[in-house]
């Protein structure tokens, strides 16, 4: 009874121990010291949309979902900053800050919005785990369907 109810409590234990996200295997397949690119290898779509629950507050993400606390991020990867949404409401600091969504500014930005756009609005502590970041920089771009393609844009009717 006692050794069936200790290994009971190990499994448990080793279940809690690794989490769900494979984290530190995934990392581990990183390398060390992973650049952003590497980090990006062993990132996961699928851990990243569960991941977009830290900005679900304030974003939606799908085809013409209206804006929020923030803009939609439907296909923000490759777009210009502040530049996305016709009806939000950008900060002059986002709206003139002339760069572009990327991995990189993506990256930077979910670590600290305001260490890229000083005087932005988003209120965001931001996400200290390079991992994570990587995971939801992935679910981004798979939201991003123009990012990768050559296929232009519909015009827009006029
Ligand atoms: C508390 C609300 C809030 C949360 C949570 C939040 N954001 Fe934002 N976000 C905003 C606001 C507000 C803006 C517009 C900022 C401005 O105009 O300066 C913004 C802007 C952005 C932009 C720029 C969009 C564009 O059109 O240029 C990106 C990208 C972004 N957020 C990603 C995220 C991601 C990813 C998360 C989660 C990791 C997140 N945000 C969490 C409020 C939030």
């Amino acid at each position: 009874m006692r050794i069936t109810s200790a290994i009971a409590l190990m499994a448990l234990a080793l279940l809690a121990g690794c989490s769900d996200d494979r984290h530190d295997e995934r990392l581990r397949q990183a390398g060390p010291r992973p650049s952003l690119a590497a980090l990006l290898k062993v990132a996961d779509v699928g851990l990243g949309e569960r991941k977009f629950g830290r900005c679900a507050g304030c974003h939606k993400n799908n085809p013409n979902a209206p804006d929020f606390g923030g803009p939609n991020l439907y296909g923000i990867y490759g777009r210009p900053m502040g530049q996305s949404s016709p009806t939000f409401g950008y900060t002059a600091a986002l709206r003139n800050a002339g760069g572009k969504w990327d991995a990189a500014t993506l990256d930077a930005w979910i670590d600290n919005p305001r260490a890229v756009v000083p005087g932005t609005s988003m209120q965001f502590a931001g996400v200290p785990d390079p991992l994570d970041r990587a995971d939801i920089i992935a679910y981004l771009k798979s939201r991003s369907p123009t990012a990768e393609t050559a296929t232009p844009r519909p015009a827009k009717a006029r």
